[in-house]
């Protein structure tokens, strides 16, 4: 009885839901209520320039200028499975945080266990990409968010089922009504806007590579420091396409990475047609976290970093299947590293681990579902439960 009478209590107590007031840490308010980033690359000048591979180079522009208030219903609404058919399935299920906001997965599984063709990106800085997608076939956060929510090997929704089912729900329609002023209908339109802006704020801008461009000189190993110069040489060329700060050009390269045994050839962004020359070309990833998101690749072919780094060095166009005839990028060729400047290289990439800024994963959701199954493990020790 009295178990029974706290436990009420307690939830009464912690019942009802409110948007946060304030922006994600490295944002700042401004006086009409938005968020804008704040970095330390502020503080330098543009790519232009200054050829690739150089520390102190500018960010390229971000997203931002969200409310906290859509920031923080994007978080919900983004841990939330309400928003898969069969309510088993949330964003965060294929991107964990734990996880690097991906699944740790070759390929990804859908909500009735579709196995999925492509691998789960991390979303890590994705607020950065002008591109979405291995094949850069989405251009902005908002319209990729739409995506999987009616992908039927993904979350296998549809756009009434999920308005119905936020209507009806006892806390979403006041939570989108702070977030979205003066609105009584929820749209998808506001559904996409807040998934953009609660990813828009995920920065890792602040790892030990970072602390060492930024002039702190013992942030890096001796070793990390020799796979650095490995990586931006043009030997190894790796700082050509994933070009610091973000590791990325955010350019589609065929570089000719392969399948896993059995699948089909994947034409990348060549798959339209009159895209014949990016035949098995994909948008360079960024190499952020990178040491939290094996396995590698769009396919998750590479189980380490080492194996993948490896990849660059076995001859240019090896991997290629017989009858293909890629347009390889010219900078895919044969650095020949060496076992030790491989291992340097992945003990560099590992110094881009950077989890300060872990968004808290909600402690219930405005839905009343359960957090999915795969998000119930314990979190890194960086994060935060609220
Ligand atoms: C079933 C697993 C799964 C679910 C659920 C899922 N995603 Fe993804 N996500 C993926 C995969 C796989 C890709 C890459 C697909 C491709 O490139 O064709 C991806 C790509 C993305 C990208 C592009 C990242 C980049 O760097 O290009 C974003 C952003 C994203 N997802 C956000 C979301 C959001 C928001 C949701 C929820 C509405 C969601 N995802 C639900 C698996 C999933
Ligand atoms: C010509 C541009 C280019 C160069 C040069 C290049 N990469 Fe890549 N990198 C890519 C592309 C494109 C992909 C994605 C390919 C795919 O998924 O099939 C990729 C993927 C990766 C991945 C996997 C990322 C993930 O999220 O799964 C790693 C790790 C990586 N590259 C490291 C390196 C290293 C180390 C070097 C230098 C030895 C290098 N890259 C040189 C374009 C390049």
């Amino acid at each position: 009885m009295i178990v029974t009478a706290l436990l009420f209590s307690a939830l009464t107590l912690a019942d009802g839901f409110s948007l946060s007031t304030h922006c994600p840490p490295s944002f700042e308010l401004t006086a009409d209520n938005r968020c804008t980033l704040v970095t330390r690359y502020d503080a330098y000048d543009s790519l232009q320039n200054k050829g690739v591979g150089g520390t102190r180079t500018a960010l390229p522009a971000h997203r931002d200028g969200f409310s906290p208030q859509q920031i923080d219903l994007g978080r919900y609404l983004f841990f939330d499975p309400l928003l898969s058919a069969n309510h088993k399935q949330a964003c965060a299920s294929c991107h964990q945080p734990a996880r690097g906001f991906t699944d740790g997965k070759a390929l990804s599984t859908g909500t009735y266990g579709d196995i999925g063709t492509r691998s789960a990106p991390s979303l890590w800085n994705v607020g950065f990409l002008k591109k979405l997608f291995w094949d850069a076939r989405a251009g902005s956060l908002e319209q990729q968010a739409l995506i999987p929510i009616v992908a039927p090997h993904e979350m296998a929704n549809s756009p009434a089922q999920l308005l119905a089912d936020l209507q009806a729900n006892a806390y979403y329609p006041a939570l989108f009504r702070q977030a979205f002023a003066g609105t009584d209908q929820i749209d998808m339109t506001q559904v996409a806007t807040a998934l953009s802006a609660f990813q828009s704020s995920l920065i890792s801008l602040n790892s030990r590579y970072d602390h060492y461009a930024h002039g702190y000189h013992q942030a890096l190993t001796k070793q990390e420091i020799k796979g650095m110069n490995v990586f931006r040489s043009f030997v190894a060329r790796c700082a050509e396409c994933h070009t610091p700060p973000l590791f990325t050009n955010q350019q589609i390269a065929v570089i000719g990475t392969p399948e896993p045994d059995g699948m089909a050839f994947d034409a990348g962004a060549g798959a339209e047609p009159g895209h014949q020359k990016l035949r098995g070309g994909f948008k360079v990833p960024t190499l952020r976290n990178i040491a939290l998101t094996a396995p590698y690749m769009h396919s998750g072919r590479f189980a380490s970093l080492e194996e993948a780094t490896e990849f660059y060095t076995k001859g240019r166009g090896h991997a290629v299947p017989a009858g293909e005839n890629l347009l390889l990028h010219w900078h895919i060729w044969e650095p020949k590293l060496t076992a030790e400047e491989i291992s340097q290289i992945a003990a560099f990439l590992g110094s881009l681990t950077d989890q300060s800024l872990l968004p808290a994963t909600p402690a219930r959701l405005p839905s009343g579902l359960a957090l999915p199954d795969e998000l119930q493990q314990p979190e890194p020790k960086t994060g935060v439960t609220e």
